[in-house]
C-alpha cells in the first residue's frame, strides 16, 4: 500500500491565521472583542486592581491575597534602584537618542549586573522578572529626566508602582486621578496573547536564551509604529491635524493617498478593541481635569467617526492611550517606553511559559530565489 505524500506546508504571509503557541496567560477573542487575563475579563480588572495584582496574576496564576500582594509590593520596592553604571549610561546617551534605543540598551546592560542572568530555571527567572518589572519605570523615568538635562529622581518605596512611576517622571507626587490613570494604563497593556513583541520574546527564549536577552529582543519588536510605536504616531497625527474641523479632510486625504491612520485597525480585533473604551473614558477624565481648552479626545473621536465612514476599522489600544499619556505629561517620544513598562510583565510571563514546555521555534521558509545559478570564480566575474 502506498501512502500519499504529505501536503507541502502552506505559506502564511505575516503568519496570519497561524497558531504558533499555547498559552494560559491571556486570550484574545477578536470576533467578539474580548480580552481575558487567566480567564478574568479585562472589564472586571480595569480600574479595580493595581498593576501589582496583575503582575502576580500573570506570574503565579491567581490574583494575590492581601499578604501575597504586600510581599510582592515590598519586593518591587526593594528592587527599583539601578546600578550606577546603568544610570551613567542613561545620562551619557545623546540627548537626541530615541528613548526606546536607550531603554533597550539599558535593559541589555542590566544583564551584566544581575547575579542570576545566566540561570534560566523557573525560580531564578521569576526573581529576575520581578526585578525587571521594578527596574523598568526607574530606567524610563531616568531617560525622561536626562532628556531634559535633569538628574534622575530616586524611587519612593511607600508609593505604589504607578504612583512611584509618575513621581519619578515628574519629580512630585501626582494627583490621585493621574496615578489611577497610569495604573489603569499599566493594567490594560500588561499582556496580549501572541502579539509581535511577545512572540519575539518567546522565539528568543525558545533557544534557551536568558530573560534579559528575550526582553531586549522584545523591546526591539515593540519599537515599530505598527506595534508599540503606534501611540506616539497617533499623538503626532493628532498634533498634526491640530483642530477638530480639520479631521474630515485629513482622514479623506489619508485614505486617498493610502496613508495609514495610526491607532486604528487590529490584526485580531475586527469589531473593536475592548481596552479602547476604558482608555477613552480616562483620557476624557484627564482632558476635563487639564481644563486648558484642549480637545484631543474630541479630535480622536472625530477621527474614529471619519474612519468608520470610509471603512470598518476601529480604534485599537494605542488610539486613546495617546491623548491620555499626553495629559499625564508624557512626551510623545516616551510613549512606547511606557507601553514597555507595562508589557514587561506579559513578556516575562510568556518567557516563563516557554521555558516550561520549550521547543525551539524555527519555522520554515518558502524559497523563491533562483534554483540553478552556475558558480563563477571571482577572477572570471564580468
Ligand atoms: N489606516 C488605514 N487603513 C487601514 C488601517 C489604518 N490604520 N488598518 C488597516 N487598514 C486597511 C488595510 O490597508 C487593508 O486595506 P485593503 O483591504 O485595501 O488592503 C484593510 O484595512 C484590512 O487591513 P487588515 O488586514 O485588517 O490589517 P492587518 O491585520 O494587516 O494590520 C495593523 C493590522 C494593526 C498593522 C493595521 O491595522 C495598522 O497598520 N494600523 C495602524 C498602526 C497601529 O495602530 N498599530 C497598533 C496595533 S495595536
Amino acid at each position: 500500500m502506498t501512502t500519499a505524500p504529505a501536503a507541502a506546508p502552506t505559506f502564511a504571509k505575516g503568519l496570519v491565521g497561524v497558531v504558533a503557541a499555547q498559552t494560559g496567560l491571556s486570550s484574545v477573542d477578536g470576533a467578539n472583542g474580548i480580552l481575558t487575563y487567566r480567564g478574568l475579563n479585562i472589564h472586571d480588572l480595569a480600574a479595580r486592581v493595581l498593576y501589582e495584582e496583575v503582575v502576580y496574576l500573570l506570574f503565579y496564576g491567581k490574583l494575590p491575597q492581601k499578604q501575597q500582594l504586600a510581599k510582592l509590593t515590598a519586593e518591587l520596592a526593594a528592587n527599583r534602584k539601578l546600578p550606577k553604571a546603568v544610570l551613567d549610561h542613561i545620562k551619557a546617551a545623546p540627548r537626541k537618542a530615541t528613548p526606546m534605543d536607550v531603554l533597550r540598551t539599558a535593559v541589555s546592560m542590566l544583564a551584566y549586573y544581575d547575579k542570576e542572568t545566566e540561570d534560566i530555571s523557573v525560580e531564578a527567572t521569576q526573581r529576575k522578572a520581578l526585578r525587571l518589572v521594578a527596574q523598568f519605570p526607574t530606567v524610563i523615568a531616568a531617560i525622561h529626566r536626562a532628556r531634559q538635562g535633569k538628574d534622575p529622581i530616586a524611587p519612593r518605596p511607600k508609593l505604589n508602582h504607578a504612583a512611584n512611576f509618575m513621581y519619578m517622571l515628574h519629580g512630585k507626587v501626582a494627583s490621585k486621578l493621574e496615578n489611577d490613570a497610569m495604573n489603569l494604563y499599566l493594567v490594560l497593556l500588561a499582556d496580549h496573547s501572541l502579539n509581535a513583541s511577545t512572540f519575539t520574546s518567546r522565539v528568543a527564549s525558545s533557544t534557551n536564551a536568558d530573560l534579559h536577552a528575550a526582553i531586549t529582543a522584545a523591546l526591539g519588536a515593540l519599537k515599530g509604529n505598527l506595534h508599540g510605536g503606534a501611540a506616539e504616531a497617533t499623538m503626532n497625527m493628532l498634533l498634526e491635524i491640530g483642530k477638530v474641523d480639520k479631521v474630515d479632510a485629513f482622514v479623506e486625504n489619508a485614505f486617498e493617498t493610502k496613508r495609514k491612520i495610526m491607532g486604528i485597525g487590529h490584526r485580531i480585533y475586527k469589531t473593536g478593541d475592548p481596552r479602547a473604551r476604558h482608555l477613552l473614558e480616562w483620557a476624557a477624565k484627564m482632558e476635563h481635569d487639564a481644563g486648558k481648552g484642549q480637545r484631543y479626545v474630541d479630535m480622536a473621536l472625530s477621527v474614529e467617526r471619519a474612519v468608520l465612514r470610509q471603512k470598518e476599522l476601529y480604534p485599537n489600544v494605542d488610539f486613546f492611550s495617546a491623548p491620555m499619556l499626553y495629559y499625564l505629561g508624557v512626551p510623545t517620544a516616551l510613549d512606547t517606553c511606557i507601553f514597555a513598562a507595562s508589557r514587561i510583565a506579559g513578556w516575562s510571563a510568556h518567557v516563563l511559559e516557554q521555558y516550561n514546555d520549550s521547543v525551539l521555534i524555527r519555522p520554515g521558509a518558502e524559497y523563491i530565489g533562483s534554483k540553478s545559478e552556475v558558480f563563477v570564480p571571482l577572477d572570471e566575474r564580468g
